[in-house]
């Protein structure tokens, strides 16, 4: 494998392959598959799941991790293009990443969306940016403006774990409010995954929260593949009629995604959007609630939810880890 960037990338059969690649390397672990092999983390945007799994899978596997982030002591890197450097920045990315990337075997990038223009976070334009600097380096996306594939992998074996059943179960990807307005990756890498996985798909959102055409148009062409099937309401009552899994998620307005007042003006009258027990009046009864964390208690859930038994989050965020390390062993040890 020399790319991790896209669910979509993998026919379901290889994704279901990696799956059991985890659950045999939980099982007889293999200290050693990885011996001497380096992985170079650079992250541009924070992260506790993805900097800590990735580097616990490396040990665990024989291997190790560095990891780069602007919060570190590092020289302060430009991204831009064509730029005049004489300002605080004094590295630019076109050195920085291959360095970086040629210490390693592997390199994993972390780059949040900008918000700067909806059409260049659809198209992924930094993250491809960035993904072009490390020649031929195995590469395994971290979470960029528009996917976060090793999330989406560990939610699929979350599914399996809990039995929840692909084609004829009921996934619904909610909006939940939070302060800030996030980006969109996860919610697109979370409906992509559930379509491709077969699953009865509904996106549960406010007006002013449509996901975007190129989001809806991947997820239905991959449930029209499964046997699956993607509709988006209002209706949080339609919506959970019969649910398995709601996956709270916020993400930007995308009526004003470049509007900063405006996404405010929107999101501050829908502080209700809080996941609690009503929410769950016609779910099935042992509906679970999936979060990719991290999560703002009282706010995206209540306590009752997060701390009850509909929550399977610890054990999704476990998964992390360990679909990683099945990733790496494919990457790395051939
Ligand atoms: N879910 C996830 O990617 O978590 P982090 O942002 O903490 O890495």
């Amino acid at each position: 494998m020399q790319r991790f960037n896209d669910l979509a990338d993998f026919s379901s059969e290889e994704i279901r392959g990696l799956i059991d690649l985890a659950r045999r390397l939980e099982r007889q672990p293999e200290p050693r598959a990885l011996e001497g092999k380096v992985l170079s983390l650079l992250f541009l945007s924070p992260s506790l799941r993805t900097l800590t799994s990735f580097q616990a899978a490396m040990i665990r596997l024989g291997g190790g991790a560095f990891v780069v982030s602007p919060e570190m002591s590092i020289h302060g890197l430009e991204s831009r293009s064509g730029i005049v450097m004489d300002g605080a920045a004094a590295e630019h990315i076109r050195e920085a990443v291959p360095v970086i990337a040629s210490y390693g075997d592997a390199i994993g990038i972390r780059a949040f969306a900008k918000r700067e223009n909806l059409q260049a976070d659809l198209d992924d334009r930094e993250f491809n940016e960035i993904a072009s600097l490390v020649g031929d380096k195995p590469l395994i996306n971290m979470e960029s403006a528009i996917n976060h594939p090793c999330q989406s992998l560990a939610d699929w074996k979350t599914l399996d774990d809990f039995e929840i059943p692909a084609n004829g179960g009921r996934f619904v990807l909610s909006w939940a409010y939070h302060p800030k307005p996030l980006p969109l990756a996860v919610p697109a890498a979370t409906v992509h995954m559930a379509a491709m996985r077969g699953m009865d798909v509904v996106v549960l959102r406010p007006e002013g929260f449509e996901l975007p055409p190129a989001i809806m148009g991947k997820a239905r062409a991959a449930a029209e593949a499964s046997g699956g099937r993607v509709i988006e309401t209002t209706d949080r009552r339609e919506a959970m009629e019969g649910a398995h899994v709601i996956y709270a998620k916020s993400w930007s307005s995308t009526r004003y995604y470049t509007d900063r007042a405006g996404d405010k003006a929107l999101r501050e009258q829908l502080v209700d959007w809080c996941v609690d027990e009503p929410w769950f009046e016609n779910a099935r009864p042992d509906c679970r609630f999936m979060h990719c964390l991290p999560v703002r208690r009282g706010v995206v859930v209540a306590d009752r939810i997060l701390d009850g038994p509909r929550s399977i989050v610890i054990r999704e965020a476990h998964n992390r880890m360990l679909v990683q390390m099945a990733v790496l062993y494919r990457m790395l040890k051939g």
